[in-house]
């Protein structure tokens, strides 16, 4: 069975590099992987350190990229290889345009698509935007599902999608076999010069297009003001690429003694550091399913969640894009042990 993979973006390729070398183990399966690089720089960070080679690059990311560049040029560029390597099936993941586009040209040219990470809803086409709408339509498109939670099952159950349907668990779990160590010595060297031991640590990611402007600019004040408050705990912000969040993060929290601006880490890096921190706060997809994995509290900066299965066992908790209540909810477990340890 010959089996083309198709991603882009950083936390695709988190996701699907354990897939590609467990599918690789196996004589029975061809495995070619195709990357659209809808990112360039993060997505090459995660192949480096999964050590994977891509047998398709298309090379597609342009600064300031609109949705509508990414889907044509994944159309265009994945047609021919489509033609050419006439696969069994192709797989994608998750919910980003590169995920959605590769499942509708591989539909166009009538191959199976399986998805990785499927039946994840939040019932709000606009949030996340595009996301939402990504998932909805390459789960209609998929022959086969692999969701990772009972509950992504049932969502799919509700639009109609009852047939191979697998719950699978989510490969982000399989990753840190390949990144987490307890002797872990820091690549980055502004994380590597943090005592994670005797200090509490926050680490902040965010980037989310409905985030974009007067949200964002919400999040990073709130840390401010937290940091001021709280000198004796650090904050660390490994910032996201994107001109508009670059401008708008560093704009408010650049110099600020006990807050870390970097570039983004490597996955080795970022795991390791949610492994250590004290707590995460985020807008990321991704970070909500990796904290709570290792017992750390996430606040997540956004007005809903995909995710609800975290937020029901009480390791994640939804707080929105306010000033005001970023802080209140962060000062509670900054200073309440009880609470805390609850959620830890
Ligand atoms: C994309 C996904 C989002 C996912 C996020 C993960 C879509 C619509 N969005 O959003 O679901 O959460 O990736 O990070 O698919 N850039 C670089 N170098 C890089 C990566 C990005 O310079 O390595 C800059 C470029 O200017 C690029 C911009 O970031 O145009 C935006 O990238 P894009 O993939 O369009 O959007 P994300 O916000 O990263
Ligand atoms: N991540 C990383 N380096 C960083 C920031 C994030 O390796 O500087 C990882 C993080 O651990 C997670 C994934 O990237 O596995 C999440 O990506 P992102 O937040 O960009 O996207 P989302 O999950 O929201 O789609």
């Amino acid at each position: 069975m010959k089996i083309i993979t198709v991603f882009g973006t950083r936390p695709e390729a988190i996701k699907m590099c354990p897939l590609v070398l467990e599918i690789k183990k196996h004589k029975e399966f061809q495995c070619v992987v195709c990357l659209t690089a809808q990112h360039r720089d993060m997505l090459d960070q995660v192949m480096k350190i999964f050590g994977i080679e891509a047998d398709y690059d298309l090379n597609l990311m342009k600064k300031n990229q609109t949705l509508a560049d990414i889907t044509s040029s994944v159309m265009t560029g994945l047609e021919p290889i489509l033609q050419l390597e006439k696969p069994d099936i192709v797989l994608v993941h998750g919910d980003t345009t590169t995920s959605y586009a590769a499942a509708m040209t591989s539909f166009y040219h009538r191959i199976p698509v399986g998805h990785v990470e499927a039946g994840l809803r939040t019932g709000n086409i606009y949030s996340p935007f595009p996301e939402e709408m990504n998932r909805v339509i390459t789960d209609k498109i998929s022959e086969y599902h692999f969701a990772p939670t009972y509950l992504n099952e049932r969502n799919l159950m509700k639009e109609g999608i009852c047939s191979n349907v697998y719950v699978t668990g989510n490969t982000i779990i399989d990753s840190f076999e390949y990144t987490v160590k307890n002797d872990y010595v820091f690549h980055n060297e502004q994380i590597s010069r943090i005592d994670f031991n005797n200090k509490r640590v926050i680490l902040v990611t965010a980037h989310r297009r409905e985030n974009w402007g007067q949200p964002l600019i919400n999040i990073c004040k709130a840390i401010e003001t937290l940091a001021e408050q709280f000198g004796d705990v650090e904050f660390v912000y490994p910032v996201h690429l994107n001109p508009i969040v670059k401008d708008t993060v560093y704009g408010v929290l650049e110099n600020i003694d006990n807050v870390t601006l970097t570039e983004p880490v490597d996955v080795m890096d970022m795991h390791n550091m949610i492994a250590r921190c004290y707590m995460v706060m985020t807008d990321s997809g991704g970070l909500q399913e990796e904290a709570p994995h290792f017992g750390k509290p996430v606040l997540v900066l956004r007005t809903e969640t995909e995710r609800p299965e975290a937020v029901e066992a009480g390791t994640v908790r939804v707080i929105g894009i306010e000033e005001r209540r970023i802080v209140e909810e962060a000062e509670n477990l900054i200073v309440n042990t009880g609470e805390y340890n609850a959620m830890a």
